[in-house]
This record gives structure tokens, sequence and C-alpha cells, in this order.
């Protein structure tokens, strides 16, 4: 039986994550890397892994049915999940920025119309600076939505700032700067403590020595 159960947010993070923790010595066995199975165990057995869509990791762990995930910050700003953040991963390193249409200006639309997969954050966004906004709650390909008509502008990430290019938008503002996080179930840390306690120093050292090469 796995001692602890990791929640690994599928997609942009997924790669990056698995070779830090295989370089803190938890290895998921290519076999089970390359099958469609979403539930597998390391080589040594001690833990057991589950990819979920990056916006389930936190429900994971927070319910206790994950002790640990590995999820980007962007992720965890927009969750109200109760969650311990014991580490910082220098992995997935994004930003979340609000972009429009090369040459719209966003002062002279009065209500901005908003279009993201991150409502909570713009809405802070925005709401901080009394800005009144409709939010469009979208689930993907967010950048169509100035071209198509449905947005003045979005809130949305940027890693290599391809796709906003690639679609004629800008980078009006940095809302914040996103990474990995290794997050914790609050039980968990208590009654798991040594097994927990482990799996964060070896991730620390892993991402120390990464950091070194
Ligand atoms: C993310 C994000 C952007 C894109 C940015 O989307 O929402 O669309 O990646 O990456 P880039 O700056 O390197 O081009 P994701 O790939 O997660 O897919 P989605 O649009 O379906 O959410």
């Amino acid at each position: 039986m796995p001692e602890l159960t990791i929640a690994v947010a599928k997609g942009r993070l997924q790669a990056e994550a698995l070779a830090l923790l295989a370089g803190a010595g938890v290895a998921v066995p290519s076999d089970a890397l390359s099958s469609r199975r979403l539930a597998v165990e390391d080589e040594s057995g001690r833990y057991r892994f589950i990819f979920v869509k990056p916006a389930d990791v936190p429900v994971y762990v927070e319910h206790g049915i994950a002790d640990c995930g590995i999820v980007g910050r962007d992720i965890l700003l927009e969750s109200e999940a109760d969650l311990l953040q014991p580490l910082t991963l220098a992995i997935g390193r994004c930003s979340i920025v609000v972009a429009a249409l090369t040459g719209v200006s966003l002062s002279d639309a009065g209500m901005l119309r908003v279009a993201t997969k991150y409502p909570r954050i713009a809405a802070a966004h925005f709401g901080a600076r009394g800005r009144p906004v409709e939010i469009i709650e979208l689930s993907g390909s967010v950048e169509l939505a100035p071209l198509l008509g449905l947005a003045d502008c979005i809130v949305d990430l940027v890693e290599t700032g391809r796709t906003l290019r690639e679609n004629g938008l800008n980078v009006i503002e940095v809302i914040n700067e996103s990474t990995g996080r290794l997050v914790v179930n609050r039980a968990s840390y208590q009654l798991k403590a040594e097994a927990i306690g482990s799996l964060i120093g070896a991730l620390d050292l892993a991402a120390a020595k990464e950091f070194e090469s």
C-alpha cells in the first residue's frame, strides 16, 4: 500500500514535475507513463500518482484523496481550497496577464468585457482598480475571444508568448507570475509528517541541484 498519494497536474507542468520527482528519487516507470492509466505507482511502491486536470489538483488534495499535489500558482490563485504550500518549485514558469488586440486601448471602453479561464483572478484584478467588467468565462482557446468580438480583452497565461503573438494580441499588464507549487493536505501534513517531510526534503534538494546545473 503506497504511503503517499500525489496529484500531478496534467498538461504544461506534467513533464517537468515528473523530471523533478525523478531527480528526487521518485521515479515513475516509463511503461506506466506511456500508458493511459491515470493512477500509477512509483518504482519503490511508496508513492501513488494520480494525473488530473490542473484545476482538480486542489480539489483532490483538499479532500485528502491525495496527500500532496504539484500544480501551478495560477490554479491556486483561482482556487479557494485550503491547502498548505510548503515548497515553490522552479517549474512551469509563466505569467498571468491582461492582453488585448494590438492597437486597442482599454481606457476607451466603458464596461470591459473580459474573457478568461480565471474568473476570480480577473474579477479581483479589475475590482481592485474599480473598473466595471463583465467576466466571460471560457474553458480554453481564450485568445479567440477578442479576435471574434466576444471580449475587449483576456486574462490568460503567457509562457512563450507565441499564442498571443500569432493571434495579434499584446500584453497590456502583468497581473501575477506563476511557477509550480507543492501543495499538501492539512491533515496529511500532521498524520504523515515523516513521509511528507522526506518528500519535501528530496524535492528541495533536487530543485537546488537543477538550479545549479
Ligand atoms: C495556455 C494559455 C495560452 C497558452 C500560452 O493554454 O491559456 O493559450 O497556453 O502559451 P504560450 O505563451 O507558450 O503560447 P493551454 O495550452 O493550457 O490550452 P487552452 O488554451 O486550451 O487552455
